[in-house]
């Protein structure tokens, strides 16, 4: 079993260089089908994630290249308008590719999503938007099935900012005729991050106050873009700072993309130095309990609850913390509290009153910001901690271990033949 063995205590020090967007690589690779010319992204993370998408949209016909964090997806021959099932069962976000495939093909046929256990999360909102835009959606088992001759622009009204809805809606709108209107839009910078490559591929978008509009083109063509940097990978590397009591430096990243989190972790007492590109942490020997609600951007990010939590089971006095968007996004608690946290939950409500101490065990990562937790806590406690469930922390991190390693962390990975 493969298993990442931690040491902790040491305080970490130094700067790390954080990679592109993992949640904005996987639309912005999506986009590449709603063209018939090549693609290239550059800062494109090398996670399981990625190579995921990529597959998929290798069977759906797209030729893709991939060099190092720089990806090129052109036209390899006929686009098919069946996503196969194993890449979809993988990961939620490869139902996005439904959207573009009816846009382009007046069909496809998708299976329904599978990814992170942190809640229902289903995909009505995605398919009742598809259904303004003048779609044909047949919900059959595993499976839908959608249909346009061609897709109208239209108006929706989400009731939640859904992010993969929002993206879904957005790229089929690219291509639909006429203009659509999107209210109560996600506008999370990976959203914009995607908005920005439609653009240069010559799609019409403006946005303003969670309002998206689209004008319809005939076509799309091709364009070159970097990702922006992935800012929960830079707050998860900071929190490895505070939480072992050190000083930790990221770049790139934009730090008005972090702007709740940073105020959190701020009024912890941790020291930050924020940058144009570059943002440092320092720890305190003991940090201030603070209560947070998770929410939409710019709200406090719902990814960075369970690597936070995690920071805070060491800070004198007793946090709250509400979670607002996943309402099952506690599976990792458990295993925190193995390892010696004090969190109590109540509905979807954390209360976690600080401890001098964590102590090493094995624990087993439940999702992708999960795992994360378990690693900051492995880095903080005294002893040595074994994680196993590595599949979910390779989901959403980028040569986790060895950034660590580079700024004093004594971790590997174990290929354990138990
Ligand atoms: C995206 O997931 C991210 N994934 C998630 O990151 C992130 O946590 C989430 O947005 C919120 O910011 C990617 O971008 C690939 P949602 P998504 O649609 O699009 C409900 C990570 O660790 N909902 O905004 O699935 C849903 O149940 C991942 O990198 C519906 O009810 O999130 C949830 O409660 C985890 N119906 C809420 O909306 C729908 O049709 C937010 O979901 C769609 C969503």
């Amino acid at each position: 079993m493969k298993s990442l063995v931690i040491e902790g205590g040491e305080p970490l020090s130094g700067s790390v260089p954080i990679s592109g967007a993992k949640n904005a690589a996987l639309p912005s690779c999506i986009a590449s089908l709603l063209t018939e010319e090549p693609i290239v992204l550059h800062s494109v993370p090398q996670l399981r994630d990625v190579s995921t998408i990529l597959y998929t949209l290798g069977a759906l016909g797209k030729r893709v290249v991939r060099h190092d964090t720089s990806v090129s997806i052109a036209t390899g021959g006929t686009l098919i308008p069946e996503a196969n099932a194993y890449s979809v069962g993988q990961m939620r976000a490869s139902f996005l590719v439904l959207g573009p495939l009816v846009a382009r093909l007046g069909r496809a046929v998708v299976p329904l999503p599978g990814g992170c256990a942190i809640g229902a999360r289903p995909v009505d909102l995605h398919l009742e938007g598809l259904r303004a835009l003048g779609a044909r959606v047949e919900e059959r088992v595993g499976v839908v099935v959608v249909s346009a001759d061609r897709l109208i622009g239209g108006t929706i009204r989400f009731p939640f900012p859904s992010v993969g809805a929002t993206e879904q809606i957005i790229m089929a709108a690219c291509l639909a005729q006429g203009k659509t209107v999107i209210h109560n839009a996600a506008t999370e910078p990976e959203v914009m991050d995607l908005i920005d490559l439609l653009s240069k591929m010559g799609a019409e978008i403006s946005v303003g106050n969670r309002r998206i509009h689209v004008t319809g083109k005939r076509s799309l063509g091709g364009a070159e873009h970097t990702l922006i940097p992935d800012r929960m990978e830079a707050a998860t590397l900071l929190l490895a700072g505070a939480i072992t009591r050190g000083s930790v430096s990221v770049s790139p990243v934009c730090p008005e993309h972090l702007d709740a989190f940073l105020e959190s972790l701020r009024s912890t007492g941790v020291k930050l130095e924020v940058g144009e590109t570059s943002i440092t942490a320092t720890g305190i020997a003991r940090p201030i309990a603070v209560s947070l609600e998770t929410s939409p951007y710019p709200g406090f990010p719902t990814d960075l609850h369970p690597p936070m939590s995690a920071f805070l089971s060491t800070a004198a006095g007793t946090s709250a913390i509400v979670e607002s968007v996943f309402e099952r996004r506690f599976a990792y608690t458990s295993a925190l509290s193995k390892m010696g946290a004090h969190i109590v939950q109540d509905g979807t409500s954390l209360m976690i009153q600080g401890v001098d101490e964590l102590i090493g065990q094995q624990v087993e990562a439940p999702d992708i910001r999960g795992g994360a937790a378990l690693v900051l806590a492995g880095l903080a406690a005294r002893g040595r901690t074994i994680i196993t469930g590595l599949d979910h922390i390779d989901r959403g991190h980028a040569n986790l271990e060895t950034k660590l390693r580079s700024i004093g962390a004594r971790i590997e990975r174990r290929e354990d033949s138990a």
